[in-house]
């Protein structure tokens, strides 16, 4: 057993970052485990979670395992969980009532929880003391050692707690089932060193860790090879990349690299202010494979709260990178994230943020009430607000982001874009894709447009969605 240490994960050294190539094996004992049984998984959270459980997907069909998307009929059941919001947590332990019901009837299901959850001391140790039933934990650094941890629970039939609170190395030649045939995350870096002041991912996630360019480029060419018509460079801080790498390379080289692959589509997520720099500004500019869409976390518009945060950056500065950005890539579209009811956050500093709204006008944004996150410095900072007060403040928030929103929107009614198509919509007879610029678009047509890149001329615009038809003119 190893449990997750809040302490431990704090602490950065300047030690090398290892590359491991050979780490991934499945135990012979292992590789028919699955047979004739399903497994069904369950994430929460961010991009990078939905890519760890691609990885994890195609460690189980690696054992044998069959996917189901009906949690009743699974043999081995996995949460894959988020961390950054107390909601977060609410969700998981509200799932956990489900998964309890389906134990008390076959106690033979396997119940696993794994992702930046299982990196919590508090939480572990719940699970420890209050949900005994839990089979298996693990956590962000040892996806790749599921089959071993599995075995190893197998053989004991008791709790099974494998988390690791280390700085972590980069795993290579984890196998991936990709859920999608057209679009494709890719990881290009783990883990963050930035620590603003509210955020638990420094911890759940380890240190700031690149993967070697080559890796990356390597694996682009291969999904160019596959088919793929778009990639995500994933990472929690991506203009950072390369500044842990002992090679004089950048995001601005990889993003140059990446785009001379002549991949269609590419896409980056997610920006910190701070590192993004000029050179950068002029390659997203330079390569029309690089998508105009960039998310641009805000967070404040309060130079006070900014400073609280950690964030490293004043509001003039934010809207100074956001002109230039605006200026020099042709039409793109920035959205953003911003937390209201910071500890210490007047009615001044809100409406700071609101200004800047006001003078940026997001494409669109992500917008939080301020949570708690035990262990992180702003966690032990005093709150004077109200739930209704800091309710009011989303609410408030919101109004004027989805004012922009439909504004930006409208700006496409009657213009022709291109979407890659990439799946059915919620609506009866459309498929749904996104333009260059990250604008959902739902289409109705032909499901031989599947996959494709398409002329969609737009015909209705709403805040969070368009609708359009194929323009064959084009
Ligand atoms: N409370 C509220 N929002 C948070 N975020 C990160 N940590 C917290 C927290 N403790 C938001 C930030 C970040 C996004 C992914 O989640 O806006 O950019
Ligand atoms: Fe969290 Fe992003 Fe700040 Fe890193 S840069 S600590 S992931 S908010």
């Amino acid at each position: 057993m190893n449990l997750p240490n809040l302490k431990e994960a704090k602490i950065r050294t300047k030690e090398q970052i290892k590359i491991i190539h050979d780490d991934y094996k499945v135990p012979t004992k292992m590789k028919t485990i699955g047979k004739n049984k399903k497994y069904f998984i369950k994430t929460y959270g961010c991009q990078m979670n939905v890519h760890d459980s691609e990885n994890i997907k195609a460690i189980l069909e690696d054992m044998n395992f069959t996917e189901t998307f009906e949690m009743e009929n699974a043999d081995i059941i996995l949460l894959n969980t988020c961390a950054i919001r107390e909601n977060a947590h609410n969700k998981l332990f509200g799932f956990l009532g489900r998964v309890k019901h389906l134990k008390e009837n076959n106690p033979d299901i396997i119940c696993v929880i794994c992702g930046c959850m299982s990196q919590e001391e508090s939480v572990v140790n719940d699970i420890k003391s209050k949900y005994k039933w839990v089979d298996i934990v693990f956590g962000t650094h040892n996806l790749h050692k599921f089959p071993n941890i599995l075995e190893e629970f197998l053989s004991k039939k008791s709790q099974e707690i494998e988390v690791f609170s280390i700085e972590g190395n980069v795993y290579e030649n984890i196998p991936v089932k990709r859920d999608s045939k057209y679009k494709a995350w890719v990881n290009i870096m783990y883990g963050c060193d930035k620590f603003c002041t509210y955020c638990i991912v420094p911890y759940t996630r380890g240190k700031q860790r690149s993967r070697r360019p080559l890796d990356i480029i390597s694996e682009v060419e291969s999904l160019v090879n596959d088919g793929y018509k778009e990639v995500t460079l994933l990472g929690q801080n991506v203009n950072a990349y390369g500044k842990d790498l002992k090679i004089e390379y950048t995001m601005t080289n990889l993003l140059e690299d990446v785009a001379k692959t002549g991949i269609d589509r590419i896409r980056f997520v997610t920006s910190h202010p701070w590192d993004f720099n000029d050179e950068m500004i002029d390659v997203i500019a330079k390569y029309p494979n690089i998508m105009p869409y960039i998310h641009l976390p805000l967070q404040s518009g309060s130079n006070k709260i900014l400073k609280l945060m950690g964030r490293r950056y004043t509001k003039e500065q934010y809207i100074e990178l956001f002109n230039k950005i605006k200026e020099k890539v042709k039409g793109v579209a920035i959205t953003t994230d911003i937390i209201v009811a910071f500890p210490g956050e007047t009615e001044q500093d809100f409406n700071d943020t609101l200004d800047v709204v006001n003078t940026c006008k997001f494409d669109s944004a992500f917008t939080f009430i301020f949570s708690p996150r035990v262990g992180t410095p702003a966690a032990k900072m005093k709150n004077n607000l109200t739930e209704k007060e800091k309710n009011n403040r989303l609410y408030k928030l919101n109004e004027l982001i989805n004012k922009y929103a439909l504004e930006k929107n409208k700006e496409y009614l009657g213009k022709t874009v291109k979407v890659l198509l990439e799946d059915f919509s919620e609506k009866d007879g459309k498929l749904m894709g996104y333009t260059d610029t990250m604008k959902l678009i739902n289409v109705k047509a032909d499901k031989k447009y599947l996959g494709k890149i398409v002329d969609v001329k737009i015909t209705d615009v709403k805040t969070w969605s368009m609708d359009g038809k194929i323009d064959k003119r084009v």
